[in-house]
């Protein structure tokens, strides 16, 4: 049975197991009504955890019978954005494929009718080296620091535009604008560049499908959409995880960076939109559509996940009414 847990301004955290809520009296009314699904899923363990991940084949299937009940409630238009880290095989140097299997499956799932629309890749420098034995100990393999990060549809042309995610141009390109002067001709690449291409300001530079949360090196500079949160997980200034200090509460261990739901949620979608987020964890998607002024929807089956997850929309700065 799904229960409301809180509501605010612009949305509602429910309880739940997604599979029946969505098969449930909220799935029926939200069908078709939802433009964008942005989430998280559980991984696929090797080993039971706390909130009953599934194993193997198992996690397939769970994962693909979700496809046909997320593209219901999307909208002609909508799109589904799924994060996924890389998985790795217990006690082996080994990579899992499983979670790329099961997103295979996912996007080719009968009656869903999804297809991938872009692949992102979600490049974060400051995760913990992971895994561990085998980047740290055994010094054998490299520091996974990247998430793979799936842009679905239910048509060819969801809504999307990359002018509301310009970003900064760069320090050459600002130079090239102030001199209106570029060296044309044929590149070897046989790529023919006339006088005036790249002499029109379009007002920033168009995103690259790898979304690089924070800097590597201090002396490059990085370029993000000035419209998107730059904090990261570490931001230890963060409201939320000051707020889980003060209570003494154990942040959700698998929250999603802000910045990369911002990013999506200003390039798919309008103020007003609605946003769902099936599996809301500490609900990084509900507090940034509340920020961004976009109706939303989580729904997560463990309850002190939900609980925890008030506390972000107690952040004066949001002004949100909690019900
Ligand atoms: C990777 S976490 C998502 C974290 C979230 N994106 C955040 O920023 O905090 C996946 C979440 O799915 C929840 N979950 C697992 N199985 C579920 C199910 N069947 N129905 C609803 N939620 C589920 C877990 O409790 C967990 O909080």
């Amino acid at each position: 049975m799904a229960k409301t847990l809180y509501k605010t301004s612009f949305g509602k955290y429910v309880i739940g197991d997604t599979e029946n809520v969505l098969k449930g009296t909220l799935g029926k009314k939200l069908r078709s009504k939802v433009n964008l699904i942005v989430t998280s899923p559980p991984f696929p363990l090797n080993k039971k955890k706390k909130y009953g991940n599934r194993l193997g084949q198992d996690y397939k299937d769970w994962l693909v019978r979700m496809a046909k009940l997320f593209s219901d409630v999307l909208t002609d238009d909508g799109s589904i954005v799924i994060e996924l880290g890389n998985s790795w095989e217990p006690h082996r140097p080994i990579q899992s494929t499983l979670g790329l299997e099961a997103l295979l499956e996912f996007v080719n799932a009968e009656g869903a009718n999804l297809r991938l629309c872009q692949q992102f890749v979600c490049y974060n420098p400051s995760r913990l080296p992971s895994p561990a034995q085998w980047v740290t100990v055994n010094r054998i393999r490299t520091i996974d620091s990247f998430t793979h990060v799936w842009w679905l549809s239910k048509s060819d042309h969801p809504k999307a535009d990359n002018r509301k995610v310009l970003r900064p141009y760069s320090k050459s390109m600002q130079n090239l604008l102030k001199r209106q002067s570029y060296n044309a001709g044929v590149r070897p690449s046989e790529h023919k560049i006339s006088k005036k291409s790249f002499l029109l300001n379009h007002n920033g530079s168009i995103m690259h499908n790898v979304i690089e949360l924070e800097r590597i090196d201090e002396d490059r500079e990085l370029r993000l959409p000035h419209n998107m949160f730059s904090m990261s997980n570490t931001n230890s200034n963060d409201f939320f995880l000051k707020k889980c200090r003060e209570e003494g509460i154990r942040p959700h261990p698998a929250r999603m960076q802000p910045g990369l739901v911002s990013f999506f949620t200003e390039f798919l979608t309008d103020p007003g939109d609605l946003i769902l987020d099936p599996f809301a964890g500490s609900n990084t998607t509900g507090y940034v559509a509340e920020k961004l002024k976009r109706k939303w929807i989580g729904i997560e089956i463990d309850e002190d996940y939900g609980r925890q997850s008030l506390l972000r929309f107690k952040d004066p700065a949001l002004g949100a009414k909690i019900t």
